[in-house]
């Protein structure tokens, strides 16, 4: 059975992923009022690993006999006064998430937690993932400008990204998705 304040950790990260959804779907609904609906497709992308993300947690808690405890999410920003300055937001994002991420492995070390440091691995390499992909569509807006033929190439490059839902399998435990 997980602990309570590993179980209380974990419960805070949900909320974390879905609101990263829900900051990632804000985007989205901004790129697409603005016409930029390639990059809207990359947020909706995004949108839906994070609430894979959250179903991770989720079921670790719940398969480890634990109690899921859902919370409020908070309105997200609503415009952003540019792509990249939504990019750029999303990349700070993704550092907070990687710090809790390093704050949740802390706690199942000092809990002697086996089970959730098993799982929270996928979670550090993730990470990694998710910083370099926002970064690696940054150096792309750089290079391209914010304008013009420029932006509608990268809207149309952006808008190529598809979700890969998680192979059967790929569990609580953290089993590689
Ligand atoms: Fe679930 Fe983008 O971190």
């Amino acid at each position: 059975m997980i602990k309570k304040r590993m179980q209380d950790a974990m419960n805070d990260q949900i909320q974390h992923e879905l609101g990263s959804a829900y900051l990632y779907l804000a985007m989205a609904a901004d790129f697409h009022a603005k016409g930029l609906d390639g990059m809207a497709q990359w947020m909706e992308v995004q949108t839906q690993e994070e609430t894979v993300h959250a179903m991770r947690f989720f079921r670790h808690v719940d398969e480890r006999n634990g109690r899921v405890e859902l919370k409020v999410l908070a309105a997200p920003q609503k415009e952003w006064a540019s792509p990249l300055a939504a990019f750029e937001a999303a990349y700070e994002h993704e550092q907070f998430i990687t710090a809790r991420i390093d704050e949740l492995v802390k706690v199942a070390r000092e809990e002697n937690d086996n089970a959730a440091l098993m799982m929270l691995q996928w979670f550090v390499n993730e990470q990694i993932e998710e910083e370099a992909n926002v970064t690696k569509v940054i150096d792309l807006l750089k290079l391209v400008g914010g304008t013009g033929q420029g932006l509608l190439m990268a809207d149309r490059e952006l808008g190529t990204r598809v979700f890969v839902p998680p192979p059967a399998g790929a569990d609580a435990a953290g089993a590689p998705a």
